[in-house]
């Protein structure tokens, strides 16, 4: 995260630019009061916007101008250049804006313009009255925002099994585990912002049954609730290791704010753990317990991580970079039983361990939607507007796969991103927008200072071209990924600029 309190650089806005400087489709970082702002230029146009992202702090002056809107670099939120507005998660709020007038050849920023009121719509035109969110994470967060700010004045009703209010859930497995994020990082807003938005946010309440017929949920105390629209949001389950020794209580598991607090509890009383699963939130949290100074061990049946999503050069990169940082692989093998010592290796070798966690992989949450007869198909279907099989139901992020008009495949991912962008676009569905959800998927992995950018999707290639360098050395490359010679998805390490226009650059290809 950048720290907004760093004295800004650049020009003074306030005292003008001249135009010449700042030419058609250029952005320029300077400051006005003391803020941070960005000016950027459209044909005659120019706009000055807030310079930080509202995600993390990205640097917008180094991201990609897209008409008038301006991409991050970092995560690819996307903001509206004229009204500040967050058009794309994962930033959730808007930007400020500033006026700016052009005089004797010369750009003038001049007073912050107040942000823009919810659009007002009246719960009379034919939309629900009532909305339940199933599910309070990444879609069923941004599904509830995304109603307000389309100033949607009816009931919503947000019921989530988790104890936490919704939380930042990558933070869980990076700066939070590291030790770099304070807590209050991993939540996505405070609780006063469910009640200043009037949003009925109901915690530790599982919902056990959909009453399609009576169109109500059921929870697990037999309460019901009524809905007008329904929103399935219920994200993915760990997969949990079947071998002896598995509910031991040194076992664990990361999904939650509360676990990733057990971890940080274990890892400030601990020398040595082991992580079994090589995935991407296993290896996050090796790197995370690295920072702990943790002894780490890695066991996993794959003979390079990652290596069915990113490929083996990148797979082989993060092996020694982890290495590097004094993680101990053991791969090609997996854990035959966990014990008091340690975890026991198909070999016999028992590796010691005061905890272990796994990361094995997870599967969608899709046991509500199945009981309630939805159409299922390795998760659960739903159409191009993201309704499922039974009208006036929608289904969003981990657990939803969605016809995806890139590939041509129905696909269904796990990453943050995209989830919060499927509950904003099912959130003005339910309203009735009609709006076809055509994102191109985006993630991001962290391990202690490298960070990988992933945009597009591709479940299946044969051809993973590497440009630029990636060794101890340098860091610096773009992996194009193809299947029968067409793009699918695009990997960038220290190559944001290069992220964002590949993502662009696949937003106009359609199956
Ligand atoms: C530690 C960790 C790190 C990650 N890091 C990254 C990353 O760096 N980049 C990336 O792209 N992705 C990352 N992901 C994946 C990303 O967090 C998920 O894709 C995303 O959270 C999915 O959002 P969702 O809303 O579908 O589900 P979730 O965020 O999992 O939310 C599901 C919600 O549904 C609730 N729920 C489930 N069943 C019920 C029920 N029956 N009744 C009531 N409530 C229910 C749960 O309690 C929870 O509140 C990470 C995931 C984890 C766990
Ligand atoms: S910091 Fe801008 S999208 Fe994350």
């Amino acid at each position: 995260m950048s720290d907004p309190a760093q004295k800004p650089g650049g020009p003074d806005f306030a005292q003008g630019v001249p135009l010449a400087n700042i030419g058609d489709g250029a952005m320029m970082l300077g400051h006005v009061d003391g803020e941070p702002v960005l000016l950027a230029r459209r044909g005659h146009e120019l706009f000055a916007i807030g310079a930080h992202c509202t995600h993390y702090g990205g640097p917008l002056a180094e991201g990609l101008m897209v008409d008038d809107t301006v991409r991050c670099p970092w995560h690819h939120a996307c903001f509206n250049l004229r009204t500040g507005e967050a058009l794309r998660a994962p930033a959730l709020d808007p930007v400020s804006c500033w006026s700016v007038e052009q005089r004797d050849g010369s750009a003038y920023v001049g007073k912050k313009i107040e942000s823009a009121a919810p659009r007002p719509r009246s719960a009379a035109a034919g939309g629900p009255k009532s909305v339940v969110i199933v599910g309070g994470g990444a879609a069923g967060n941004a599904a509830a925002e995304m109603l307000r700010r389309e100033g949607y004045p009816g009931r919503i009703t947000m019921l989530s099994a988790d104890r936490s209010v919704p939380c930042d859930r990558p933070n869980l497995s990076k700066g939070y585990l590291a030790g770099t994020a304070p807590e209050e990082y991993t939540l996505l807003r405070s609780p006063e912002f469910y009640r200043e938005h009037d949003i009925e946010l109901k915690l530790g309440a599982g919902v056990a049954s959909i009453d399609t017929a009576a169109r109500q949920v059921v929870l697990v105390d037999g309460a019901r609730h009524a809905y007008d629209a329904l929103l399935l949001a219920t994200g993915a389950e760990v997969v949990k290791l079947d071998v002896p020794g598995n509910d031991l209580p040194h076992v664990h598991y990361l999904r939650t704010v509360a676990d990733s607090k057990t971890l940080i509890a274990k890892a400030t009383a601990s020398k040595r753990a082991v992580v079994i699963g090589s995935s991407f939130i296993g290896l996050e949290v090796a790197a995370s317990l690295r920072a702990r100074d943790i002894a780490v061990h890695v066991v996993a049946p794959d003979t390079v991580p990652m290596r069915k999503v990113l490929g083996p050069v990148v797979g082989e990169f993060i092996r020694a970079l982890h290495e590097r940082h004094g993680v101990t692989f053991h791969l090609g093998t997996v854990a035959t039983s966990i014990g008091g010592r340690g975890v026991t290796l198909q070999n016999g070798e028992i590796l010691p361990a005061d905890f272990v966690v796994v990361g094995i992989g997870v599967r969608p949450a899709i046991s509500l939607a199945e009981q309630a007869g939805l159409a299922i198909d390795r998760g659960v279907t739903v159409d191009e507007h993201l309704e499922t099989s039974v009208p006036g139901i929608f289904a969003a992020g981990d657990i939803a796969r969605w016809p995806d008009p890139h590939t041509g495949d129905a696909i269904r991912v796990e990453h943050w991103v995209v989830a919060e962008r499927q509950g904003q676009a099912a959130a003005r569905n339910i309203l009735g927008r009609k709006e076809r959800f055509d994102a191109v998927p985006f993630f991001w992995t962290e391990h202690y200072d490298f960070t990988l950018n992933y945009v597009g999707h591709a479940e299946r290639w044969d051809e993973a071209e590497l440009e630029g360098q990636l060794d101890a050395e340098t860091q610096n490359c773009t992996i194009t990924y193809r299947r029968s010679g067409r793009t699918l998805a695009v990997a960038t390490v220290r190559r944001d600029l290069a992220a964002l226009r590949a993502e662009v650059e696949l937003e106009r290809t359609f199956a």
